[in-house]
């Protein structure tokens, strides 16, 4: 899970390398993924190939609003998904996606949230098959 954990904000920093590098940051990101999933009935669920895990989800199962002018209402969250570069294009990331789904409906949850990066085009692409519509998007500007 930290090597997938690494590959997925090393692709991210990739896309914005002002953001850390993943294993420098692998270990407290987790401990705090893991801490949020105590709080808000997350799960952390796992893709396995030949018994070695090729990818994960971890979804928040109960958040509720965090700021006075979001709808008053709990909802699921999805904070990481990633499937390894040499098992991507296989399925794994929508069967991932589906099973945090699946978990937030049986919960009774009404919506189900994703953050992404704007330039991310296959996450994008896969949220967009599967139904994610924007929400709420967010800018920013370099300074000089
Ligand atoms: C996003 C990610 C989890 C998708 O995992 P995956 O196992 O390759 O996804 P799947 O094989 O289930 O593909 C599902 C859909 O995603 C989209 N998709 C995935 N890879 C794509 C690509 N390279 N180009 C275009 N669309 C793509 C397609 O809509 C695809 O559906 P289709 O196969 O019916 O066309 C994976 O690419 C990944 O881990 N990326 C790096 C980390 C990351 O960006 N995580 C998401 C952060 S928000």
């Amino acid at each position: 899970m930290r090597a997938c954990f690494v590959a997925l904000q090393d692709f991210e920093h990739a896309l914005d390398p002002a953001a850390p590098c993943g294993d420098a940051i692998a270990d407290a990101y987790l401990d705090r993924m893991f801490s949020r999933c105590t709080t808000w009935a997350g799960r952390v669920f796992v893709a396995e190939v030949d018994g070695a895990v090729a990818g994960f989800v971890c979804v928040w199962g109960r958040v509720p609003p965090q700021e006075p002018d979001e709808p008053q209402a709990d909802y699921a969250y999805v904070s990481d998904l990633v499937v390894l570069a040499r098992w991507r294009r296989r399925g794994l990331g929508r069967a991932l996606l589906q099973r945090a789904e699946a978990y937030a409906r049986a919960l009774g949850m009404g919506a189900i949230g994703i953050g992404v990066m704007a330039e991310n085009r296959e996450a994008l692409a896969l949220y967009d098959a599967d139904g994610y519509r924007p929400v709420h998007v967010e800018l920013r500007k370099t300074l000089a």
